[in-house]
């Protein structure tokens, strides 16, 4: 039988991927410090989460890391494959699938609670969509490149001011498109 909500909701979540994948076409800033460049693409992860909430966000971040682990170059610069998320930053991506889960079950959670208002829900995009994938890179990058963890910390401060915009933008675009669409679940 037709479902119209059902299928709305994986319109959407297509549309999301989309969404990550131009987002990928915008240029990176590369750093020489460290070999993790400043990407506009998680911008897109964080979407996902507060936008679709946890189930169609996850497989709209879940769906494109997909493509690029069989190898499509969807990933800023248009690289892809499995030894691009076995590289320096493949922390970041593992978390990316974790982000659309964790923010939008605590969006979720808000709602229940009749707290949602923009300050919180920015203080949850902030923990999951940004100390979360940032800690979580870190760990890898220090495994993956032996560089001793407190340097790797440090060293992915230089992400977190761009990515608190991000953040801001991402709860800004979110909470009005959800809530004229009203598609999160
Ligand atoms: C890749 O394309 O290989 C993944 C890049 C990951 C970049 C991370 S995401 C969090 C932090 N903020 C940025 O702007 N860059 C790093």
């Amino acid at each position: 039988m037709f479902n119209y909500q059902k299928n709305k909701k994986l319109i959407y979540a297509a549309l999301m991927m989309t969404l990550i994948i131009i987002l990928g076409m915008l240029p990176a800033i590369p750093l020489g410090f460290i070999a993790v460049p400043i990407v506009l693409q998680n911008m897109g992860i964080m979407m996902s989460g507060s936008f679709l909430g946890p189930k169609y966000g996850t497989i709209s971040v879940g769906g494109f890391l997909l493509l690029v682990m069989v190898g499509l170059p969807l990933l800023t610069g248009g690289r892809g494959g499995i030894q691009v998320l076995l590289g320096p930053t493949g922390g970041y991506m593992i978390a990316w699938l974790f982000v659309p889960l964790l923010i939008g079950i605590s969006i979720k959670k808000l709602e229940q609670l009749k707290l949602n208002n923009f300050y919180l829900e920015f203080v949850f995009v902030i923990i999951f969509g940004v100390l979360f994938v940032d800690v979580s890179g870190s760990i890898w990058l220090s495994l993956q490149s032996n560089m001793p963890i407190d340097s790797a910390l440090l060293s992915n401060l230089i992400f977190i001011p761009g990515d608190l915009i991000k953040a801001f933008l991402t709860v800004i675009i979110s909470r009005r498109l959800r809530y004229k669409i009203g598609v999160i679940s």
